[in-house]
């Protein structure tokens, strides 16, 4: 596919695998995937496989994510995990404000803000998640749910790390439901967030900016979604867990 900005696909696994289904899996995608240079590939396991995948994913392509970290640097806050230590392990992105955290966490855009300043101050790329509930879209308030997230979990990042890091928008209702948004109703979203990003940035930064799409994607559906002109790669859950269908997403979208 020949697109303005290389396409990047995440696979977000989530709170699932074992150390040995992770490795299990990585090996598949590593054999299948191996000489993929056209998109950037990305697996998020979670942090108890990150150690072991990221010693199997040495001198390959695809590369590693991490699904959260902490806003702080390091020290005592029991249970949390640093920029610093994710560095330590090879990885280079981190999934931020997933909807799931929102939700479940009471992530907040300043949180998530901070979290992508950190991330930033060791060099690692943040995918910050954003998107609206069922109920804010059949308001038809999508624009204005989508701004308020976009503004508040980027503030204080410059124009040089804003063109560093991911978006991910993910309406809340499409993922792990099957009810993808339709292409149109991607694309819609995705330029109506790159014409903000030239607002609070410039057009130069905002061309620049990746934005993926996640919910629901699955092989048969991503070509057409990742061909939208403002759609730049996907952030997927439940395809991303199983060999063949995250490698169909990616070769599907070659
Ligand atoms: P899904 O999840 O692909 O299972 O809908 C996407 C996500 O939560 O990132």
């Amino acid at each position: 596919m020949d697109k303005e900005r290389k396409l990047i696909v995440a696979g977000n696994w989530k709170m699932n695998k074992t150390v040995a289904e992770a490795l299990d899996l990585v090996r598949g995608l590593k054999r299948e995937l191996g000489s993929v240079k056209d998109i950037d590939v990305v697996v998020a396991p979670s942090f108890t496989a990150l150690s072991e995948v990221s010693k199997e994913l040495l001198s390959s392509n695809i590369r590693l994510g991490a699904q959260n970290m902490s806003e702080n640097g390091y020290g005592a806050f029991t249970g949390e995990i640093g920029a610093g230590q994710l560095r330590d392990l090879c990885v280079r992105y981190v999934i931020l404000g997933h909807s799931e955290r929102r939700q479940f966490q009471n992530e907040s855009d300043a949180l998530v803000a901070a979290k992508a300043k950190a991330a930033h101050a060791a060099s690692l790329i943040p995918i910050v998640c954003f998107g609206e509930l069922l109920a804010e879209r059949e308001a038809g308030t999508t624009e204005k749910v989508v701004e308020a997230q976009v503004r508040g979990s980027l503030a204080g990042l410059t124009k040089e790390q804003v063109v560093e890091t991911v978006l991910a928008y993910e309406p809340v209702w499409a993922i792990g439901t099957g009810r993808t948004a339709t292409s149109a109703q991607a694309q819609e979203v995705h330029a109506f967030v790159r014409k903000l990003l030239s607002t609070m940035f410039d057009e130069a930064t905002a061309k620049r900016v990746r934005i993926q799409y996640g919910g629901s994607v699955k092989p048969a559906n991503a070509r057409e979604i990742l061909s939208q002109p403002d759609v730049d790669g996907a952030l997927v859950g439940g395809a991303a867990l199983e060999e063949r269908s995250f490698v169909e997403i990616i070769k599907n979208s070659l």
